[in-house]
């Protein structure tokens, strides 16, 4: 994710985008950066986080200026890729919130046009791009700029020589903070509480300039009005969004992360990863490597890649891994890691280099050590995970899995064609769960009032039973079991009764049958039942004691908005236990010790 910043005002920029700049790492600060105008655009950046950055920086003088945090999107954090970023002659500095897809077709049309790069960034084009238009009106420049980007941004624009800052957003959000005598650009409201409570939310399409008394926002060249706010949260309250927990709004993020994350790679024409490559070999098998909610979206990984590809998969827990014979040579692995620092992960990684198996890491974070050294790296786009509970990560991870067996099927078009469109419409079917919050809430007071859970599924949900039972034990400190609905009989019944209730995932596919009569088993030996069943399901209405609906979904697509549903009936039950729900006792985010 990261942040954008700009001042314009009558006093020193430096110490004001700084300290704006530490309010915002929560949105992921990896490297950072600030550009200040005085007589010319002076830029001082690294591979750092803002305290460091404000350690060691030089004075820069000047009344505007622009600043940036980064979470690596393209290219390494390092001192050359962080922002912001300059066009050939240094007049130009832009910082850059987003992700521009059509990045590489744009540098080739530049380079060709006499331009030259420095980075592996993607935001590079856009300094490049407005040098381009640039005719002594600089948002005329930044307009005719941004018609040519495809992705998103929020991004701010400095010139030498113009008195003005000017911004523009798509996808990204972007507020303009109103002060006295001077005024603020920021990606989000904490950045700039401590110096005003009026804002302007730009939208989509809109553009921003910015002097120290004035604010004009203008769309398509027009100018237009934007209502002004005054905001009434905390700095904490605000990084959170309004949301009480920073996993609630995380998983209130997935309609958009799913958005990103498929965004990203549905635009990519040359092959990410050399999965081709592999098929073409006839690739007997694949290995998938994991830990925790990682290990669970490998699971479902399975199911797919093996309908998709018809390939047989392997799913190993990594720390296990180790234990294991030697891998096959040449074997293809796909290691998944959010954090990419997961110590047992990436002891999995270097044991398969270790005897020449190709790598593909799928992980969230650029730069991370798993991004290093694996063969390949497939980023999903969830942005900074906060809370140690992966939600929004877990989703990501699903649609770059869904997206790789669609890539390289070997299912007949009309199977793709259908497949394409349901996963277009994954985010409106994710909303359509969140927007069902209450019915969950109630299910969670049930629930809260017990110690032991079971969690049954068959099929693509049986692993969704498992990452429920995880999100469950986790935030709620409740002992929750996920299992495979048909391996109860064979010793878990007998811990059945009406102290132990059982969540069932009853998808609609060729587990349904199966699945009801497991529930009449559980009933029978007198466990309370709640079901996550597709809308309009009336069967499990007469079986189970509670029902969670979910809309209708291809059952490939089932284990996304099942998955949702549980997160928040995890985060409900949680909070009636006033258990401390983004940082759960004995956990952390990212665990780097084996
Ligand atoms: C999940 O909510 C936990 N935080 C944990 O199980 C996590 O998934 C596991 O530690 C793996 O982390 P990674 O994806 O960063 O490698």
């Amino acid at each position: 994710m990261g942040s954008v910043i700009g001042y314009i005002g009558d006093k020193q920029a430096q110490p004001i985008l700084l300290n704006c700049l530490a309010k915002l790492e929560y949105r992921g600060c990896d490297s950072c950066g600030i550009a200040v105008l005085g007589g010319s655009i002076e830029l001082y950046k690294d591979a750092v986080r803002v305290k460091e950055l404000a350690k060691v920086a030089p004075q820069l003088g000047g009344t505007m200026g622009i600043g940036h945090t980064r979470l690596a999107t393209h290219g390494e954090p390092s001192q050359v890729n962080a922002h912001p970023h300059l066009d050939c002659h240094g007049t130009i500095a832009v910082v850059h919130n987003g992700i521009i897809n059509n990045f590489r077709e744009l540098k080739r049309q530049l380079i060709s046009e006499g331009h030259n790069f420095v980075s592996e960034t993607d935001t590079e084009v856009i300094p490049h791009l407005i040098e381009k238009y640039y005719r002594g009106n600089l948002e005329e420049a930044v307009e005719a700029a941004v018609r040519d980007v495809e992705g998103s941004y929020a991004i701010v624009v400095l010139r030498a020589g113009e008195p003005r800052l000017v911004a523009a957003r798509k996808d990204s959000p972007l507020i303009i903070g109103i002060g006295d005598r001077e005024n603020f650009i920021a990606s989000d409201v904490p950045a700039i509480l401590d110096y005003t409570d009026r804002v302007i939310y730009l939208e989509d399409g809109d553009v921003g300039v910015v002097t120290p008394d004035s604010i004009k926002i203008r769309r398509d060249g027009i100018e237009v009005d934007r209502e002004e706010h005054k905001i009434l949260w905390s700095v904490e309250e605000a990084q959170k969004a309004g949301y009480e927990h920073f996993m609630l709004k995380e998983i209130h993020e997935q309609p958009k992360v799913i958005r990103d994350t498929l965004g990203e790679y549905t635009q990519v024409t040359e092959p990410v990863v050399d999965l081709a490559v592999m098929r073409d070999r006839g690739l007997e098998s694949m290995l998938m490597l994991a830990c925790g909610t990682s290990y669970h979206a490998a699971l479902i990984g399975k199911y797919i890649v093996e309908e998709l590809l018809r390939t047989p998969v392997r799913v190993e827990i990594a720390s296990e891994f180790s234990y294991y014979g030697q891998p096959l040579a040449g074997t293809a692995a796909i290691v998944i890691t959010q954090s990419g620092e997961t110590a047992d992960a990436l002891k999995a990684i270097k044991r398969l280099k270790g005897v020449e198996c190709r790598v593909v890491a799928i992980t969230n974070v650029v730069g991370s050590t798993a991004s290093r050294i694996a063969d390949q790296t497939i980023y999903t786009r969830a942005g900074p995970e906060i809370s140690v509970a992966a939600t929004k990560s877990f989703t990501a991870q699903l649609m770059v899995l869904y997206w790789l067996a669609m890539s390289y099927s070997k299912a007949d078009a009309r199977r793709l064609a259908s497949l394409l469109m349901g996963l277009r419409q994954l985010p409106s079917k994710v909303q359509q769960v969140l927007d069902s919050e209450d019915i969950i809430l109630e299910c969670a007071k049930y629930l809260s009032r017990y110690e032991d859970v079971f969690f049954i599924g068959r099929g693509i949900s049986f692993p969704v039973a498992l990452e429920g039972a995880l999100k469950l034990k986790e935030t709620s400190y409740i002992h929750a079991e996920g299992y495979a609905a048909g391996e109860l009989k064979h010793g878990p019944f007998a811990l059945l009764g009406g102290d132990t209730p059982v969540i069932a995932i009853v998808a609609r596919d060729n587990t349904y049958e199966a699945m009801l009569t497991d529930i009449k088993e559980v009933k029978a030996r007198g466990s309370p039942v709640m079901a996550l069943a597709e809308e309009g399901d009336e069967a499990i209405g007469e079986l189970a004691d509670l029902v969670i609906t979910v809309p209708r979904v291809d059952a490939m697509f089932s284990p996304v908005v099942n998955v949702v549903a549980l997160q928040l009936l995890a985060y409900y039950t949680a909070k009636q236990r006033g258990c401390p729900i983004d940082s759960p006792r004995n956990l952390a985010k990212s665990v780097t010790v084996e």
